[in-house]
């Protein structure tokens, strides 16, 4: 259906998760931000957000069985309510959205689900209402909602610089697989980069380029990939967290080329040589009693239209 202006009356738009290839940091801003260097890569598992004009604005959850939906902020706090409020004030217009949010990325697990539900709101917005707002300024407002909401919106695999919300996209013409595991608990984002601080009260100002994670990247092999992939969070959240070090070595164990811990964790990614041996590194963590254990691959889109109704 669509309106007198032939608008759709909804719109349904998909975020994925992301992983963090490489992410180097360096010492902390005056702003309280820390300068990246980081290669962005979109993997496959996905929040669908639906966004339709109403009388009031809501948001209504929907979770995959692995997600406690009270981890999921409402209201005011959660992102995509404050995307939906900033791109409002931006185009100037007035008036309401419902949103129906169905979670499958892991949430304050590392992989910037809520910046792909700020991204997927963005557009279903700027399609709902025609808005036609340029490329430029959708990663403008992204880069106000969060770090991570510029590479949610363009997605693939992508270098990233500033805080990292300067994304650039990457020629990568692998399939990448991976076996991820999310914890019952999340990890707060601001913690452990103040535990980064405490840890490495030297860390230059400016982390080095990513130049092996590139040339591995380039190269299409999964062992060179593995060999190179880097997390500068990874020991600070294996010291607040030591029983992802245990995980990360039984992983590994069971066969993946490398594991490591995403962005800020706790989520863990294990980067498999293939469909079949992710299949193997999923049986390994289950006999070993993770119940919760996804396999997705990458690259994949960032945010894009499902469906208009
Ligand atoms: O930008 P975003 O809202 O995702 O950042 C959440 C928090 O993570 C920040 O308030 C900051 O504490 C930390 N952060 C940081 N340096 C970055 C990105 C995030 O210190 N480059």
């Amino acid at each position: 259906m669509v309106t007198a202006l032939g608008l759709p009356l909804s719109v349904s738009v998909r975020g994925a998760a992301k992983i963090n290839l490489h992410l180097g940091v360096g010492a902390v801003r005056a702003d309280g931000f820390h300068p990246l260097q980081t290669v962005y890569q979109a993997i496959s598992l996905y929040d669908d957000i639906t966004i339709t004009s109403h009388h009031y604005t809501g948001i209504v959850l929907e979770t995959a069985d692995y997600i406690d939906a009270s981890d999921v902020p409402l209201a005011t706090h959660n992102v995509a309510i404050r995307a939906l409020e900033m791109i409002r004030a931006r185009t100037g217009r007035e008036g309401h959205e419902h949103l129906d949010l169905v979670k499958s990325i892991p949430v304050a697990g590392g992989m910037a689900g809520g910046s792909a539900d700020a991204a997927a709101t963005l557009l279903a917005y700027d399609r709902l209402h025609g808005c036609r707002l340029s490329d430029d300024a959708l990663l403008e407002l992204a880069a106000e909602l969060g770090s991570d909401v510029p590479f949610s919106l363009i997605g693939g695999t992508a270098r990233g610089r500033g805080r990292g919300e300067l994304v650039e996209p990457l020629d990568d013409r692998g399939t990448w697989w991976w076996v991820a595991v999310p914890s019952a608990t999340g990890l707060s984002t601001p913690e452990v980069y103040r535990h980064f601080d405490r840890l490495f009260p030297n860390a230059l100002a400016d982390p080095a380029e990513p130049a092996d994670l590139l040339s591995a990247l380039a190269s299409g092999e999964p062992l060179r990939l593995a060999r190179s992939l880097h997390n500068d969070l990874q020991s600070p959240a294996i010291d607040l967290r030591p029983e992802l070090g245990t995980l990360i070595g039984l992983g590994e164990g069971e066969g993946a080329l490398r594991g490591l811990v995403s962005g800020s964790g706790p989520t863990c990614i294990f980067l498999c040589d293939s469909l079949d041996g992710a299949h193997a590194v999923v049986a390994g963590l289950r006999g070993a009693g993770h119940d919760v254990v996804l396999i997705a691959n990458g690259p994949v889109a960032g945010a894009h239209l499902l469906e208009r109704s």
